[in-house]
């Protein structure tokens, strides 16, 4: 099976090779977990090593913000690197009932092998509320998920990450069931110990590794899982 990298050694391991190619993977945790560097890094990294068409689509920050984040992290790479690259950002007031057309077919049309939603939370609470003021939210927060997710896993050759906010709702766990591939970040907080954690849920066609794995995030070298 084709697999899509992330370029970091041990995510790659625990992952059996990395996610299976043409996968939708859901990866969810609560705020500051991380989602938006590993999401990044990924992206970044798929870009410049396998020279594919990737999109990262924020609802949450601005791109300027996200290119500082990623300077930040990673000084010594170079903008060069980041051909065949985008990111869209689109503010919640933006956001209407053509995003997820417009979303799908610019996907479609740029043949993305590789893209970021950040996050579906976000567009799922945005968008129900503007377009069906007269409809039952939750039933159509549902609607939605299934939509967008299904879309998504229609397109040829395309991988999909789609960041989550976790959290007790249906929006996630609706997600859930529809999704390839579940990637689990945690918070824990106890004194002298490591305080983030990893760990795949679920993965629909692949073996992968079952443990949960303390995560870092590093100056200079993002997202690193700790073995
Ligand atoms: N340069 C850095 N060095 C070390 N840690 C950093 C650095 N930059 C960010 N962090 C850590 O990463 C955390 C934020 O990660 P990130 O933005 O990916 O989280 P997130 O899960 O996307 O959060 P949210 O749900 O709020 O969007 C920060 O809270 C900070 O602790
Ligand atoms: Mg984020």
């Amino acid at each position: 099976m084709q697999r899509i990298k992330t370029y970091e050694k041990n995510i790659d391991a625990m992952l059996h090779g990395g996610f299976p190619k043409n996968s939708t993977i859901l990866l969810s945790g609560p705020p500051g977990t991380g989602k938006t560097i590993f999401s990044l890094q990924t992206i970044f990294n798929n870009v410049k090593y396998s020279k594919n068409n990737c999109i990262y689509f924020t609802f949450e920050e601005k791109k300027t913000s996200l290119m500082e984040q990623w300077e930040q992290l990673f000084p010594n790479n170079k903008q060069e690197d980041l051909k065949n690259f985008e990111i869209i950002s689109i503010g919640s007031e933006d956001i209407s009932k053509d995003t997820i057309t417009e979303i799908i077919d610019l996907l479609t049309l740029k043949k993305t092998s590789l893209v970021v939603i950040d996050s579906i939370t976000t567009l799922s609470y945005v968008l129900p509320s503007k377009s069906s003021s007269h409809e039952n939210m939750k039933h159509s927060l549902k609607n939605f998920l299934y939509l967008f997710i299904t879309k998504l896993k229609s397109i040829e050759n395309l991988t999909s990450i789609c960041i989550s906010q976790k959290e007790e709702k249906d929006s996630d766990v609706m997600a859930r069931y529809l999704v390839d591939v579940i990637i689990d970040l945690e918070y824990n907080s106890f004194a002298g110990g490591n305080s983030r954690f990893i760990s795949i849920k679920k993965m629909r066609r692949s073996s992968y590794d079952e443990n949960i794995f303390p995560i870092q995030i590093v100056d200079n070298q993002g997202f690193k899982l700790i073995m």
